[in-house]
């Protein structure tokens, strides 16, 4: 079987992962820019400065993505690049920056897919009390309504935010990423529900502008399963799966939250403050969302945990996402198993996890359309006689490719493919040293860039639409 002829082959980035030219042009800072520049708080104290340079190479990145076949790429737009102080004046360079960028992609047939927000903030809105406040939200419409109006006639596809769950979980449990707040659950849940209701109101301003494209939201799909069929332990995958998947994808497509994780709110007092206005704008927008993004990395494995739940500050790699932690309410705790295979970073590696989890979303809300947004292998790619030999890299997202192909044919509505990364990038925490590109970035060499051996393997497998999968 070939994929489906308008299933799209692509490949993914983010803003402050590549672009670099951090205050120029106009461009104003960011959390991130001031974050990363805190001692300890990255790998190697690494930050986005320059990060790949693309905002100076986007020329040649995009050739080199047109040169592989990519049908649509994925990448960000830096908020405080259009409006440096979050919600003031507009600059014009920045939208030139986005229009040359859309441009470059269209002339090579590259389908652009814009994310709004992935996790770069303007630092003013943080200081201002970031996720937490109402004024990022206004913000947010206006900066997206700037976006829609800008590039929505040549952008059909936008995804609103990446990862919920990931910038306010590391941002408001873990301290890991900005704000750098610990445990604070209060402010956690209040920051993600200003999020889901700013999608919303994008979703609705979006609708109104009459572009006919499509807008949905990514978020990191984390299925959890018990590590056996013990009842406590059924439970404790049932608990995780409410809290790390039906909070985030209950408001957006069936516009209300989950009564399971309602109600334990309030028992706790962690229940956002919203009024029945916000509510309702969940409801009558849900219906206007034409798509979930899921980045799929890896699942958890759960068991009931016992233990009082120690609360320290986490990198991403020892939050829940990593075996042998316990979540952010000591309620479970994820486990590594004897018998599964796990990547450098200890993430587990199961395309199995995700044909299994795509068939729980389709049992919770029926028919949804779905792109994957992200998958990829972070590795230390082998260099051998400077030939970038990531075999690894190949092996791992062929097996979720397959994985794709068989849900495709369970009935499973997927329309797109986006490997993470299309270029090696910036990891957040974990500098250049983690990559998941499909070209690689030479630091030593002025940042050259030079084709992987997954960059071949890709480009085939784009040109026989997947046929040898
Ligand atoms: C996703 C993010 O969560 O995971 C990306 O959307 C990120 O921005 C990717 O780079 C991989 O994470 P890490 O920590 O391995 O770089």
């Amino acid at each position: 079987m070939k994929f489906p002829h308008d299933f799209l082959f692509g490949a993914a980035t983010a803003a402050y992962q590549i672009e670099g030219a951090w205050d120029e042009d106009g461009k104003g800072p960011t959390n991130w820019d001031v974050f990363s520049k805190l001692p300890g708080k990255t790998y190697e104290g690494t930050n986005g400065d320059i990060a790949i340079d693309h905002y100076h190479r986007y020329k040649e990145d995009i050739r080199l993505m047109a040169e592989m076949g990519l049908e649509s790429y994925r990448f960000s737009v830096s908020w405080a690049r259009i409006l440096p102080t979050g919600d003031g004046e507009v600059n014009q360079k920045g939208l030139d920056f986005y229009n040359d960028v859309i441009n470059e992609c269209l002339h090579y047939g590259i389908v652009p897919f814009v994310t709004l927000y992935h996790w770069d903030l303007p630092l003013t809105l943080e200081q201002d009390g970031g996720w937490t406040a109402k004024r990022t939200v206004e913000a947010f419409v206006k900066y997206a309504e700037i976006c829609f109006r800008a590039f929505g006639d040549r952008v059909k596809h936008w995804i609103t935010f990446n990862e919920t769950v990931m910038f306010c979980g590391l941002g408001y449990l873990k301290g890991a990423h900005p704000p750098g707040i610990s445990n604070d659950k209060k402010k956690y849940f209040q920051a993600t529900h200003h999020v889901f209701y700013a999608h919303a109101r994008a979703v609705e301003v979006y609708k109104s502008l009459k572009q006919y494209g499509e807008i949905g939201i990514t978020h990191v799909f984390l299925p959890a399963f018990s590590t056996d069929d013990q009842p406590e332990n059924v439970s404790a995958a049932r608990h995780a799966n409410e809290y790390e998947t039906f909070w985030y994808y209950d408001p957006i497509l069936k516009g209300e939250y989950p009564a399971y994780v309602v109600e334990q709110l309030k028992d706790n007092g962690w229940t956002p403050d919203w009024t029945v206005e916000e509510l309702d704008t969940l409801r009558g927008n849900a219906a206007g969302n034409d798509f979930i993004g899921l980045n799929y990395y890896q699942p958890i494995r759960v068991e009931r945990n016992r233990e009082a739940a120690a609360f320290t500050e986490h990198t991403r790699e020892t939050s829940t996402l990593a075996p042998g932690h316990a979540s952010f309410d000591g309620f479970y705790r994820t486990v590594k198993m004897e018998d599964k295979t796990y990547t450098k970073w200890g993430w587990e590696i199961s395309p199995q996890g995700f044909l299994d989890g795509l068939h729980m979303l389709k049992q919770r809300y029926g028919d949804i359309k779905m792109y994957v947004t992200e998958n990829g292998l972070g590795d230390e790619d082998p260099i051998i006689e400077g030939e970038i030999v990531d075999v690894p890299r190949v092996k791992y997202i062929e097996e979720h490719l397959k994985v794709v192909k068989q849900a495709i044919r369970e009935g499973i509505h997927l329309k797109g493919y986006y490997a993470w990364s299309a270029i090696d990038l910036l990891s957040w925490l974990n500098g250049f040293k983690k990559q998941y590109g499909f070209i690689y970035v030479d630091h030593e060499n002025q940042l050259s860039r030079k084709k992987k051996l997954s960059f071949h393997w890709y480009k085939r497998i784009i040109e026989t639409r997947g046929e040898e999968l």
